[in-house]
């Protein structure tokens, strides 16, 4: 047995460490097939340690602590940031910065362990916003970050990370505590019963069984936001950086807000196409990110190796629910994320099945409202995360 033995969990989910802790992530297909949000028990987990266990009826005297650089530090139970703040409900992705990870693995090995393209998904989060629990212990004005810190006791201590203050208090950001996914108190692996929501950046940023909110005047000195979440100079080898601290207590190299990224879901890398009974075209279609809010504007297909390129039709969720009247799984959902894209969307391509033949790959790239681009070549790096070069199908034939 594990620590984890009280956690359900779906059997469909693919492992990706060994029996503990628990990392895993969806087959990409099932996850595509869910639509812009993800069943909770189909949603990615990354855990660096064992479950915390919390029996049903102590959630309601689950502390959270806000101190540090504060006028009136506070201690409120979970009763009273559910009852006493107003509570938000939003769709949000949350993505692993090790996502698509293998492809760096393959090319040279990281110290971390190979994420698919699937290590990311989507739900309706509901819970306060996190302005208005720091606004209730008055932030000093000194207070330069929020320091968050979970309750999974882990080898390093406590899983725990730092945002900047501005940010949790700036309600187009919407960082959020949250204590339901898709309208279903979360999950133990999602965090139950409390946790921070960081949407746009990296899932690192949300920590899950959330305990502290601590004011500071510096980042976080927490092991796991030093050692964690970081993309070093490419010339930095896990050697070096095992090595020499410098590179890891350097803040220039912490990541936040997500980089713009997109995979195709369809075909599939082992996916055969029968080209005797295929129609006249394929569809090509994936999913794309961006971080910070920003929207994907371009989703762009080559099939003869980034010489030309073929804008794909993209889907948005924010357009999808455009007309909806604010209620799914029984909670009012909240507009502000509308303004927005805190969610991935869907892009298509019909593409004569006569192109794919003459092609030997499929690439595909994506643009933000920045302009920021995805690189045509990978930026490795020793923590092997935020892979986002052009994503590429391998297309070969038989017979
Ligand atoms: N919070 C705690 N307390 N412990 C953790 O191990 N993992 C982080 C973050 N918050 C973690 C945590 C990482 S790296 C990610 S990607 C997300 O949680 C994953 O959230 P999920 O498991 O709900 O998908």
């Amino acid at each position: 047995g594990t620590p984890d033995n009280h956690v359900p969990r779906d059997p469909r989910l693919i492992r990706l460490t060994g029996v503990h802790p628990f990392n895993v992530e969806p087959p990409l297909t099932a996850l595509y097939k869910e639509g812009f949000l993800t069943s909770p028990e189909l949603f990615y987990v990354r855990n660096h340690g064992p479950v915390p266990q919390v029996r049903d009826e102590d959630i309601p005297d689950w502390e959270i602590s806000i101190e540090g650089l504060v006028e009136k530090p506070l201690i409120l139970n979970f009763r009273e940031v559910l009852q006493k703040y107003n509570q938000i409900t939003a769709p949000i992705t949350l993505v692993c910065a090790g996502n698509r990870r293998k492809e760096q693995n393959t090319v040279r090995k990281s110290k971390g362990f190979s994420w698919g393209p699937a290590g990311l998904s989507t739900a309706l989060f509901t819970g306060p916003m996190m302005a208005d629990i720091l606004r209730s212990a008055k932030p000093l004005r000194r207070a330069k970050y929020v320091c968050m810190e979970g309750a999974d006791k882990l080898p390093n201590g406590f899983y725990g990370t730092s945002v900047k203050l501005n940010w949790a208090m700036d309600p187009n950001r919407g960082i959020m505590l949250a204590h339901k996914m898709n309208g279903e108190d979360l999950r133990p692996d999602h965090g139950r019963p409390l946790r921070a929501v960081v949407p746009g950046q990296i899932g690192g940023r949300s920590v899950k069984w959330l305990k502290k909110l601590i004011l500071t005047d510096a980042p976080s000195d927490n092991w796991y936001h030093i050692n964690d979440n970081r993309v070093l100079p490419t010339m930095v080898s896990p050697e070096m950086s095992a090595l020499d601290r410098k590179w890891w207590t350097d803040e220039r190299y912490a990541i936040y807000e997500l980089n713009v990224n997109s995979v195709a879901v369809y075909p599939q890398h082992d996916e055969e196409i029968d080209l005797s009974t295929a129609g006249p075209t394929y569809t090509v279609k994936g999913y794309a990110y961006a971080g910070g809010g920003r929207r994907i504007t371009k989703v762009e297909i080559s099939l003869d190796r980034g010489k030309s390129w073929r804008l794909s039709e993209i889907e948005y969720a924010e357009d999808k629910y455009r007309d909806f009247d604010g209620d799914l799984f029984g909670g009012k959902v909240d507009m502000w994320w509308r303004e927005a894209s805190f969610c991935w969307s869907f892009w298509s391509l019909d593409v004569p099945v006569a192109d794919l033949e003459t092609s030997d790959a499929i690439l595909v790239r994506a643009v933000d409202e920045a302009l920021s681009a995805m690189p045509r070549d990978m930026y490795w790096s020793v923590l092997g995360m935020m892979n986002n070069p052009w994503f590429r199908v391998a297309i070969t034939k038989e017979g």
